[in-house]
Formats: structure tokens, sequence, C-alpha cells
């Protein structure tokens, strides 16, 4: 089967992308990332990119004058690589309905708390406030609502009574690297059939 051609959009350290690229270092993996973009110029995840000889572009969201042009700029970028599946990795913009809608279907996510607890910013810290035993990460479907969408894959990981908002994160890191590559490959290797809210891969 073709390998389908992904583009990635992080904003920072992009170690879920280096869990992807690794991922797809095999040709088994049904996937191939086709390029990388990010709305930081400085993100590590370029030079990740870079190492693994492949394309990036930079699209800086405080160059453009609202939400929806921005996401038009990165629309056409993946569209003109032949991307067919679009995974966020850390990417810390909200995304408008019309570029969501656009991927419907074909757009991944991982967020770091067991959804649908914890949606939003620093679910890590949320999950320590809420005083739970088991944290952990999702890799979902991408809707319109924020952090929402079917469910693909989640890890848990157990709260420590040691732990700190940076040591819970690293736990549940370790997780989402091993969980994203198994979301992408069942989306890209066609296993996934939505029946309501339920993915279902078998
Ligand atoms: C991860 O915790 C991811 O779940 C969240 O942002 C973080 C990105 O980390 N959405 P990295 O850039 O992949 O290292």
């Amino acid at each position: 089967m073709a390998r389908k051609r992904v583009g990635v959009l992080i904003s920072g350290s992009g170690s879920n992308l280096q869990a992807l690229i690794d991922a797809a270092s095999d040709p088994a993996y049904p996937a191939e990332i086709a390029l990388v973009v990010s709305n930081k110029a400085d993100a590590f995840g370029l030079q990740r990119a870079a190492k693994a000889g492949i394309a990036t572009q930079v699209f800086d969201h405080k160059g453009y004058g609202d939400r929806e042009s921005f996401d038009a700029a990165m629309d056409a970028a993946l569209r003109a690589a032949g991307c067919e599946i679009v995974c966020l990795a850390g990417f810390m913009r909200i995304l408008s309905r019309g570029f969501v809608e656009g991927w419907a279907g074909r757009m991944l996510n991982i967020h770091p708390s067991l959804l649908p607890s914890f949606k939003g910013l620093h679910p890590q810290r949320q999950a320590l406030e809420a005083g739970v035993k088991v944290a952990g990460c999702t890799v979902h479907l991408v809707t319109p609502d924020l952090d929402d969408g079917p469910i693909l894959e989640q890890a848990t990981v157990p709260v420590l009574d040691s732990d700190d908002e940076a040591a819970l994160s690293a736990r549940i890191l370790e997780q989402e690297h091993r969980i994203y590559p198994k979301g992408l490959a069942l989306l890209a290797g066609g296993a996934v059939r939505i029946e309501g809210r339920r993915a279902l891969t078998g």
C-alpha cells in the first residue's frame, strides 16, 4: 500500500514529531512525514525535521491579520506538499473551524490527559490538582471543539505522591511517544471506522 503523506504542525520541542519520524523510518510504516510546519521560527522540532531530511515551513501567526488567513496559508502549504493527513504535535494555536473541517477525519492530535478529562492548557497540572491517581494521554481525531473528537489511542500512567507537574509530564510524554505512532498507523492504514463518537479500529 502507498504510504500516506503526512504534514506535522509543531510549535516547540517536537519530541512527538521525533517519535513519528522514527516510526516512519521503517519502510513498512503506512505513513511518511512530507512536511513539518511551525508557527515559531525557533522551534527545536524544525531542526529535528531538517536532520531527517524533511521539508519545513514557518508561518509566523503574528504576520497574519486573522486566524483564517494564517490557517489558509498553512492549508495551502500542506496541500501543495501532497499531504493527506495532518498531525498536531504540540501546535499551540487554536485552528479555525474552516481549517478543521477541511481535514475532517484526517487530522490527529495528541493531548497529555485521559480525555475527556482535563481539556485545554496544563492538563498535567489539572490532573494533579484534581487528585487523580491515574493520568495519561490521548490520540484523537480533531473536531472543531477543542480536545474533542473520536479517540484512537490512550495510555495510562500512575500519579505518584512525589509527583510535581514536571515529573508527571515526563512520565506521560514517554507514553505519548509510544501511542502517537500507533494512532497515526491506524489512521494511515485505513483501519479507523467512526460510529458516533467512537473510533473503531478492529
Ligand atoms: C506534548 O505534551 C503534547 O501532548 C502537547 O504538547 C506537548 C508537545 O511536546 N500537545 P513535543 O513538542 O512533542 O515535545
